[in-house]
């Protein structure tokens, strides 16, 4: 499987494509990869003639005290989980994708307040940019992106919407260790303990659902429920628990028969998990 390093190779090889008619879909990722990155990978080739997966951990959305330098790496690796499956990597370095100096920037102002969006400040303006390059630079039919990264997700839907980007975005459900825990690259730097007890996010939210079964449609009750049971586990430090409505981004204060989803930020260490889960009163 061919591993693309520059800008014009990939325009070149997917111009061809576009003029044999194949159909196009891109999996943006930084690496690392895991069940979960697989997932989208493998929609794309249920759906497109051709997938391409970008590999790239890109500088400008981590913030300064953030783990860039540390994110996990493994190219070699990365290749050999793709070989049998995708048509083309595209791996471009860091002066690649971004040769001098930069002024132009992506912001959406939709989705971006709170979450995320408050505890890493400018991370979505990189994530935004950088995702607007990948999808000039590939041009797919379709992108795969994961529910795991909600409110990004949800921002580069907007954008999508906003700038007229002539592509399709469809949004991939949660892979789950089978404790519960949500894969991620990240998850690396777990120690065993700690992966045990990171499992409470997703048991915390099952706990929920149950109350929001029963009746409980408060969300404020509902945060609470998730919170007393994170705390309660050892080493757990809550950064947010927030639960917003999906389609306004209002925080919620009633779950309605509108969808909402129930965000959260945990550190166990000096690790940083995000999970989320969408609900609807009914
Ligand atoms: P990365 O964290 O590598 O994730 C790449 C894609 O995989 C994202 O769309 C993410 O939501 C999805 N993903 C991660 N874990 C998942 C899981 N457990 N289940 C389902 N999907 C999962 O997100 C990024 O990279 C970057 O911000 C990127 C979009 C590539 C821009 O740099």
């Amino acid at each position: 499987m061919p591993i693309l390093y520059t800008i014009q190779e990939v325009r070149d090889i997917v111009s061809k494509l576009k003029c044999a008619g194949k159909r196009i879909g891109f999996v943006p990722t930084m690496g690392y990869l895991h069940e979960g990155h697989i997932s989208l990978v493998n929609e794309s080739i249920k759906e497109n003639d051709i997938t391409i997966v970008s590999i790239f951990v890109n500088p400008t959305q981590f913030g300064e005290n953030e783990d860039f330098s540390q994110y996990p790496r493994d190219l070699k690796r990365d290749i050999s989980l793709l070989n049998d499956s995708v048509d083309y990597i595209f791996s471009p370095s860091v002066d690649t994708m971004y040769p001098g100096k930069r002024f132009t920037e992506v912001i959406v102002n939709q989705y971006s307040e709170g979450l995320c969006g408050k505890s890493r400040p400018g991370h979505f303006t990189g994530v935004a940019t950088v995702v607007a390059k990948l999808l000039n630079i590939v041009s797919p039919d379709q992108a795969y992106f994961g529910q795991k990264d909600i409110q990004q997700a949800l921002i580069i839907k907007q954008m999508i919407r906003d700038l007229d980007f002539p592509v399709k975005i469809r949004i991939c459900p949660i892979i789950r260790e089978a404790n519960g825990l949500a894969m991620s690259s990240r998850n690396v730097y777990l120690t065993d303990v700690q992966r045990e007890n990171a499992s409470v996010i997703y048991r915390s939210f099952k706990k929920a659902l149950i109350a929001l079964k029963q009746g409980q449609t408060n969300a404020k009750m509902l945060v609470s429920t998730i919170k007393d049971m994170i705390n309660n586990v050892e080493g757990a430090e809550i950064d947010y628990i927030e639960i917003r409505n999906l389609g306004t981004w209002d925080i919620a204060s009633t779950i309605d028969t509108q969808e909402y989803v129930i965000a959260v930020a945990v550190k166990f260490g000096k690790t940083r998990l995000i999970d989320n889960m969408i609900i609807r009163g009914d």
